[in-house]
């Protein structure tokens, strides 16, 4: 097998600074001030005409690349290197005008019309053959400019036309299903047909879940969104597949959306395998908890490289133009937005978008040059992160450590847990296991954040984690349970929340009492679930002092565990609400209500303090700040991250560190030198400490 290229050529000795750049926005003049603002902010690289299919081919094989050899040739001069994009994300009108069959169709029947973007069918065969005819052009007109580094495929597959239901979708799907199930009656014990009569006696029978007189069979909505990701994936490999061909010394990209909040379109786990490096874009989520899900996102996306350097392809300097209220990011913020992904592993920083459109659905959004220009606090903000960047050049390639703690995450469980005609619709999957990461970062211990699936493929082990989170691992295959249990049984500390273990890999109870797959584990029963309505709590009596439960509770039975807290209001009061069962050397700890990260703090400190996790950090700054180290042959690098609006000091980092350490001197960095090794952590400040690696004789 050859050896893929990994990473943006030539960028192996800096790290990545740059933007969507959408030249053909704007006319010549523009392009100049373009490059000139772009050399002043340090810019390295740019993805560029990833909206441009009708600039490309204005008409049916019509083309014109003069302006995109201009753009290439420019920047190439410049010394910025190209992410070229495959132009294929959003199809012009022609081509939508002459075949409108390869418009998506929703649930209900609709075919949706063009006029905003991403508007194609993933699984139409037409489409497929215009756009790897572009891409094929793309690839063999670009092969050997100098200003190529990586491919860009498609844009954020997935990111508005994930589901489709129209008839192409329905006849891909049918032989998806073919080749996963076999025989019809593997499909028709595997989708639990015998209920509602709907047994299928030929495969013609078999529609995506269309809007039906009620809830669809819950197995066949989530094949379809395990159909409708590979779909996406198989579009992406077919893209990538003519990029390889001509060009199987540039390395290929498309950029995913690992985020926190509704399940992905797309597993982005599994389609990390599809490409050379991982990519991601990542945008805030407004609420009190916005910066930790950006820590989280970041730290997810590592786990789904396996650790590899990865690309931030897109975040936002500033306000996006897509929430209901968009507000400005606060000073200091974009730089420590962007050095939070740089912290978990990401070796390029790029933003969505280089220049602030005038016209067009986007033109409320923030940019690298912002409508106001270079005479601004943003573009200011941007020249010093740039620099800072320079600056932190050693720290290109390398590697997060690794945390003592895992947090798991598992899409499947995201998916059926979320689905409809469930005990309660309130359950937020996303929000659980983020509720974790809070707490640990509030007692300051940083977490891994690890998908489930790079357990079975060497990405990821369980071993030598001293504690793993399973946050409502709602669906649990016999591979997983058996990697729990045995994970227990080498002396590791689990904790799973309510809703964990219930369903198989075809969303159906595993046998007997709940918590089905991990009953035995955490030797506790399950009579009945009982989910609180909005505004409705319960209160806990615990070792660890009083708690709320809000959300979710269980009518437990403790069979074979010691009870840490009891329901001490509402009809359960009395009953089991946390519980723990030694198990070989470790132990399984069972909490069946939501506690939120408050509540979980307490339950978090017992834990660690059981699993020997201790915060490296001092108890002022606990809380307060988040550490992530990076290492490598280039030495050690702490990332100090302060999470709140306070300053913070650190009175001795080398203590922090194990060792003695340099602060890092940068403009995007807030950290000064307080005494001989104390550290002031500006507001919303980030700060990088260098400590020499020392190489073991
Ligand atoms: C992303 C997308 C970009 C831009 C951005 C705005 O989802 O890839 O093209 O639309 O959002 O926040």
């Amino acid at each position: 097998m050859t050896q893929r290229p990994q990473w943006p050529l030539g960028h192996h000795d800096r790290l990545g600074f740059g933007a969507d750049y959408n030249p053909e926005q704007w006319p010549r003049e523009v392009w100049d001030e373009d490059i000139r603002l772009m050399r002043e902010a340090g810019v390295t690289i740019v993805s560029v005409g990833i909206f441009s299919w009708a600039h490309l081919e204005p008409a049916e094989e019509q083309w014109d690349f003069a302006w995109l050899d201009e753009v290439m040739d420019r920047l190439h001069a410049a010394g910025i290197a190209v992410d070229l994009a495959t132009a294929t994300a959003s199809p012009p009108p022609w081509l939508t005008a002459k075949h409108p069959e390869i418009l998506p169709v929703n649930e209900r029947g609709e075919t949706l019309w063009p006029g905003g973007r991403q508007h194609w069918r993933p699984t139409s065969p037409i489409f497929r053959t215009y756009a790897l005819r572009l891409v094929e052009k793309l690839a063999t007109r670009y092969a050997t400019h100098p200003a190529l580094a990586a491919w860009h495929i498609s844009n954020e597959l997935g990111c508005h036309n994930a589901y489709d239901y129209s008839e192409d979708a329905a006849a891909a799907f049918r032989a998806w299903l073919q080749a996963r199930y076999g025989t019809l009656d593997e499909l028709n014990a595997a989708w639990g047909t015998a209920f509602w009569s709907q047994r299928y006696s030929d495969w013609s029978q078999i529609l995506p879940p269309r809007l039906a007189a009620t809830f669809p069979n819950p197995t066949q909505q989530l094949d379809f969104k395990r159909f409708s990701s590979d779909a996406l994936r198989e579009y992406l490999r077919a893209e990538r597949d003519v990029l390889r061909t001509h060009t199987p010394h540039v390395p290929v990209t498309t950029n995913f959306m690992v985020m926190l909040g509704n399940p992905w379109p797309m597993d982005y786990a599994a389609a990390a395998s599809d490409v050379d490096f991982v990519a991601n874009d990542h945008y805030l989520r407004p609420g009190p908890q916005a910066r930790d899900e950006l820590s989280f996102s970041a730290n997810l996306t590592a786990g789904i490289a396996g650790n590899r350097p990865w690309f931030l392809m897109e975040h936002s300097t500033s306000a996006v133009n897509w929430q209901p209220i968009n507000t400005p990011k606060l000073p200091g913020e974009l730089a420590r937005d962007s050095l939070t992904h740089l912290a978990h592993g990401a070796d390029a920083i790029c933003f969505f978008q280089w220049r602030q459109s005038k016209a067009g659905a986007e033109k409320y959004h923030s940019a690298m040059v912002p409508q106001a220009g270079e005479d601004s606090d943003i573009f200011r903000s941007v020249v010093a992160l740039g620099a800072t960047l320079r600056t932190l050049a050693p720290v290109v390639g390398t590697r997060r450590e690794r945390a003592r703690v895992a947090i798991l995450v598992d899409l499947d469980s995201w998916r059926a847990v979320q689905a409809d005609s469930h005990p309660s619709d309130r359950v937020r999957y996303a929000q659980e296991a983020l509720d974790w990461y809070t707490a640990l970062l509030d007692l300051g211990i940083g977490a891994d954040a690890v998908p489930v699936a790079a357990l079975f493929d060497g990405r990821a082990t369980l071993d030598g984690y001293a504690l793993v989170v399973a946050p409502i691992l709602h669906l649990v295959d016999a591979r997983t349970r058996d990697a729990l249990i045995s994970y227990v049984d080498g002396g590791g500390h689990l904790v799973a929340t309510y809703l964990s273990g219930i369903v198989t890999e075809h969303d159906h109870f595993w046998p007997g009492d709940f918590p089905g797959a991990l009953r035995d584990l955490l030797g506790v029963r399950v009579q009945e679930f009982a989910p609180l309505r909005d505004g409705e709590s319960v209160t806990l009596e615990s070792a660890f002092g009083p708690l709320t439960g809000t959300l979710w509770t269980d009518k437990l039975d403790v069979i074979d565990a010691d009870v840490l807290a009891r329901y001490a209001s509402g009809w359960l009061a009395g009953r089991a609400a946390v519980t723990r069962r030694a198990h070989g050397t470790g132990t399984a700890t069972y909490v069946s209500t939501r506690l939120g990260p408050a509540g979980l703090r307490p339950v978090l400190t017992e834990l660690c303090g059981r699993a020997g996790v201790v915060s490296p950090l001092p108890a002022a700054a606990r809380g307060r700040v988040e550490l992530v180290v990076r290492s490598g042959p280039s030495g050690r690098f702490l990332f100090l991250i302060n999470r709140g609006d306070e300053e913070v000091a650190i009175e001795d980092l080398a203590a922090v560190a194990g060792g003695p350490v340099e602060i890092i001197d940068a403009p995007a960095l807030a950290g000064s030198s307080d005494g001989a090794s104390g550290l002031r952590l500006g507001p919303r400040g980030v700060a990088v400490a260098r400590q020499p690696t020392t190489v073991s004789s």
